[in-house]
């Protein structure tokens, strides 16, 4: 029975990650969540779902975490929780955004991951998925202003491909999910390119739903990615760091 650990599950693409991956019986999917929503608690129904409560900005929460999983091998650990409260400019960007952007995009999924790490040891081909974002991307010069949310999920690849060169027998992969018309990502935009309304319908125009995602998302899994590499999910193709 392959068992998934999900992070951020409230909403949005964790939340369908669970949906799908929970269709099949065979699967256990451990679905973590710091705010709870109708529609996990809808899913936590099924027999092979089972919620956690985890917020990776908080390092006891993150403590906690084994006292609430069974004493068993994980074989799959989506690190999908994150924030995107900003797109100032860098020079604009205040501390306190630098910092929130890093203690949930960067630092509370290497924390999760080191709390977990000794359950993925115990399967027989573990894998760890960071859900990234083509913005954080630096050879790519997006030409959209991503300040602490970029900065925090290059760092975020950086870990990524650390950590597959440390520990080569983990699967380790960094994934754009493709621009996802979840509720945040539609606000976030709205807010970010409020005026703009020509960047707003490129963005738009390019978008794809949560239920999209999550398929791409597992049918990387699935599929035989390399370790190190940081994926656009729609076409498994490379990003460059
Ligand atoms: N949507 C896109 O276009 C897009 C593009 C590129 C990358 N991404 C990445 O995809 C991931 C999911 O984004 P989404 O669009 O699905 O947004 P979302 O609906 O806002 O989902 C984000 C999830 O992260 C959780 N979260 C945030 N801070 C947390 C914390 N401190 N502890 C635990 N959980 C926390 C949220 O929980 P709460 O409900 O408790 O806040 C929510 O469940 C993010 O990492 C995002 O950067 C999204």
């Amino acid at each position: 029975m392959p068992s998934y650990f999900i992070t951020g599950t409230s909403s949005g693409i964790g939340l369908e990650l669970v949906n799908q991956l929970s269709k099949d019986p065979a699967n256990r999917v451990f679905a973590s969540y710091r705010r709870s929503t109708p529609e996990l608690e809808e899913l936590a129904r099924a027999p092979n779902v089972k919620t956690v409560l985890l917020d990776v900005d908080d390092q006891s929460s993150i403590e906690n975490l084994t006292s609430q999983l069974p004493d068993a091998p994980l074989d799959v650990l989506i690190l999908n929780a994150g924030i995107a409260k900003t797109f100032d400019p860098v020079a604009a960007t205040a501390r306190d955004m630098w910092l929130d952007h890093f203690v949930t995009n960067t630092v509370g999924p290497i924390m999760v991951f080191q709390q977990l790490q000794h359950l993925l040891e115990r399967s027989s081909s573990p894998q760890v998925y960071f859900v990234s974002t083509m913005g954080g991307s630096i050879q790519s010069h997006l030409p959209f202003p991503s300040g602490a949310y970029g900065a925090s999920k290059a760092a975020l690849n950086f870990i990524a491909r650390k950590l597959s060169e440390e520990l080569p027998h983990i699967k380790v992969v960094s994934v754009h999910p493709g621009m996802v018309a979840t509720e945040k990502a539609l606000e976030t935009v709205g807010r970010a390119f409020a005026g703009n309304e020509a960047v707003k319908a490129k963005l738009m125009a390019i978008c794809i739903s949560p239920e999209q995602s999550a398929a791409n998302i597992i049918a990387a899994i699935h599929s035989p990615i390399r370790s190190g590499r940081f994926i656009r999910v729609d076409d498994q193709s490379d990003i460059p760091f």
